[in-house]
């Protein structure tokens, strides 16, 4: 009897030992048709009469062939969701090594790239959100991107990104500005395909001045004249209408400025003050969007020279005067 049984298992093992157990598969890959492909390992030692395929997704298998051929397209799997693809090569019955692949089917050709609820959001200073949809569902974005380009209007200067998602933060737009802003969805994945342009037209609200910066200041013994330089036109476009100089309880002075595209920087004189004294005064630039944070200064008169004295004072006056226009407050 026992002998009987070795003989049993001893014959099982060498039927086992007999069999061909096929390597696995070479090159296996899906396209944008969901055909997936492989190759059969060109030493492979085994004669191979078919395959079996397993296509298994996020809720479990969704399909199990045997195929005769290297090749099976699975046209009916959706597009830009993960699938796992397993391909065993058999050989007499055997089912050898498997290869598995997990992957997503490219966006098909025909698909439908085109764009809809196109949002502008003002988030409050230079920042604006934009926000899209396919109008088409999709698993996912897989390969997809979208090409954002954004174009002045009044200078026709324009600069694009590519993003993912289906949103963008827009934070160097300048205030006062009218902008076309337009967006493609593009498949990155071979043969690349382009949805059609979704545009729409915006104007950044008016936003204040970033604080003036000094120039130069030169302080005489009654007199300080200084040199105030604006925010650059480009990055604020709303039209600047004063220069504020306030000196507390010694003056309070307001320069109307005329806002050309140049934006030339601002001169003040400041007339009529005592020699030998610290004056602080905040200065701040008011445009379209209210008035921009002020900034701090400091100056201290010369005292007074025993020669010049008389003359120095014969000619103080208090005067401010802007760029364009003279003015007088006192
Ligand atoms: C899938 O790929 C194989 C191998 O390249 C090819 O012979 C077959 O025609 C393809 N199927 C389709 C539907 O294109
Ligand atoms: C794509 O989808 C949009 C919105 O659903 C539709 O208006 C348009 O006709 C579609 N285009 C094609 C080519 O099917
Ligand atoms: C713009 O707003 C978004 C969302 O609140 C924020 O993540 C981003 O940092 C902001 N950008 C700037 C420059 O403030
Ligand atoms: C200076 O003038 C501005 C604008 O007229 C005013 O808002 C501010 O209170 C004044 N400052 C002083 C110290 O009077
Ligand atoms: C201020 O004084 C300087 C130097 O004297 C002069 O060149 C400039 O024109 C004056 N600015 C105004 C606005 O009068």
């Amino acid at each position: 009897m026992i002998a009987r049984l070795l003989v049993l298992v001893l014959a099982t093992a060498s039927s086992c030992a007999n069999d061909c157990v096929p390597g696995v598969v070479r090159n296996l890959a899906v396209d944008h048709i969901a055909n997936l492909t492989w190759n059969v390992d060109p030493n492979e030692p085994c004669p191979i009469e078919g395959f079996r395929v397993e296509v298994v997704g996020e809720d479990g298998i969704a399909a199990l062939f045997r195929s005769s051929l290297n090749y099976i397209h699975l046209s009916f799997l959706d597009f830009c969701q993960e699938w796992q693809f397993t391909v065993a090569p058999i050989s007499n019955g055997v089912v050898g090594f498997e290869h598995r692949l997990t992957d997503y089917i490219p966006i098909r050709q025909d698909a439908n790239l085109t764009l809809t609820n196109l949002r502008v959001t003002h988030l409050g200073g230079k920042n604006t959100s934009l926000q899209w949809e396919m109008a088409e569902p999709f698993r996912g974005d897989c390969t997809l991107r979208y090409r954002v380009l954004v174009r002045d209007r009044q200078t026709s200067t324009s600069h694009s990104v590519y993003v993912t998602g289906r949103s963008a933060y827009l934070d160097t737009l300048a205030p006062c500005v009218p902008y076309l802003v337009s967006i493609r969805a593009v498949s990155t994945s071979l043969p690349i395909i382009e949805g059609p342009l979704a545009y729409t037209t915006f104007d950044i609200e008016a936003f204040p001045e970033d604080p003036p910066t000094l120039l130069s200041v030169d302080a005489g013994t009654t007199t300080v004249k200084m040199v105030w330089q604006l925010e650059d036109y480009m990055k604020n476009r709303c039209p600047v209408v004063n220069l504020h100089v306030d000196g507390g309880d010694f003056f309070n002075v307001t320069v109307p400025i005329e806002d050309p595209y140049y934006r030339k920087p601002v001169s003040v004189n400041l007339t009529r003050l005592h020699p030998d004294r610290m004056y602080y005064m905040k200065v701040a630039a008011e445009n379209s969007g209210g008035i921009s944070t002020s900034v701090p200064l400091g100056v201290q008169t010369l005292p007074l020279e025993r020669d010049g004295e008389y003359d120095n004072l014969a000619a103080a006056g208090f005067q401010f005067q802007g760029l364009h226009r003279d003015l007088s407050w006192w």
